[in-house]
């Protein structure tokens, strides 16, 4: 047995308590993260994520509009009982395995979108002592092998430490991301020294940007209460993590998967697209239908 070994991942936190302004007006009454890809809603990607790498306890950060998640994740006796009389056992183990046996919700409250370190902060006494997930369900990521946070896990159990997802992105686009900085970078992971939010491309120390899967270490939570508004106003995960930097080891990892920022209209369709055309029952139907949309509109030849 090793000396130090390093716990694993037990709880998930999902903050969905944002206004999701940019999808409004589709989001005036249905929450960003219950929007659907193909047969499921964003949601649910990231539980099944979460529960893939271990996590038995998810928390979600709501507000007062957001019932729906809550709703979601409850047992539904009327339709469960008509799904049954009717003979519907496929639809209804689908309604009853949208959290496997063991895997408990836990709800709490973000009373104002003061941003998403504060939403982070709102889940402390639920965390406790030990290191926990965070995953943005509207970060939407696909994979072939194993999910992102199972990968990350992984690397977190075997180096110790906090783990923050990373992807490459054009220059151009530093301005709309979190860069960091990091030393011994070995192609998938390394320390990170700097993480600057949203910086010009000039000022951007890399290419490397942060997207929604972090494991982070508890004592992010004191630095998050003492973590005044940054960027927009709001308080900011990424300031906390810039001080938490200093003194406990926290690593970039450059994760095996294609990212879908499904909080924009592009992202939500092109995650859709892919989906689709990767979907078990719908791909070779998808394919045709989009192949006969371009040929109808004159964009492909027949
Ligand atoms: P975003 O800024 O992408 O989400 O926050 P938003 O505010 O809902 O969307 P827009 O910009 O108005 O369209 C990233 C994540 O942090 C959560 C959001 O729900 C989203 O999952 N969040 C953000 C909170 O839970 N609370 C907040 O105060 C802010």
């Amino acid at each position: 047995m090793t000396a130090q070994t390093t716990k694993r991942i037990r709880k998930a936190v999902f903050p969905v308590a944002g206004l999701g302004t940019r999808f409004l007006p589709a989001t005036k009454t249905v929450p960003k993260e219950m929007l659907p890809i193909v047969d499921k809603p964003l949601i649910q990607y990231a539980v099944d994520e979460a529960v893939e790498a271990g996590c038995d306890t998810l928390v979600f950060v709501t507000n007062r509009y957001k019932h729906s998640v809550a709703d979601y994740f409850d047992k539904a006796y009327e339709l469960e009982q008509k799904l049954e009389r009717a003979g519907k056992h496929e639809q209804l183990e689908l309604i009853r395995n949208v959290l496997p046996p063991g895997v408990r919700a836990i709800f709490v409250t973000q009373s104002e979108a003061l941003g998403l370190g504060h939403a982070v902060l709102c889940a402390k006494p639920v965390i406790g002592d030990e290191p926990f997930a965070v995953l943005l369900p509207d970060d939407l990521i696909w994979s072939r092998g194993d999910g992102a946070l199972k990968q990350m896990a992984d690397h977190a159990q075997a180096t110790g430490g906090s783990v923050i997802a990373v992807q490459d992105v054009p220059p151009e686009q530093t301005g709309s991301y979190g860069i960091v900085a990091t030393n011994t970078f070995d192609g998938q992971a390394g320390r990170i020294t700097r993480i600057v939010e949203k910086p010009k491309p000039a000022d951007a120390p890399s290419n490397l940007a942060v997207v929604g899967r972090y494991i982070l270490d508890p004592s992010i939570f004191d630095l998050l209460e003492t973590t005044g508004q940054g960027s927009g106003g709001e308080i900011q995960l990424t300031d906390a993590i810039s001080s938490l930097l200093l003194h406990k080891p926290v690593e970039a990892f450059r994760f095996h998967g294609t990212r879908f920022d499904c909080g924009t209209h592009l992202g939500l369709i092109e995650a859709t697209v892919r989906y689709a055309l990767d979907h078990e029952l719908f791909s070779e139907a998808a394919r045709t239908l989009m192949q006969n949309a371009l040929a109808e509109m004159g964009v492909l030849e027949t």
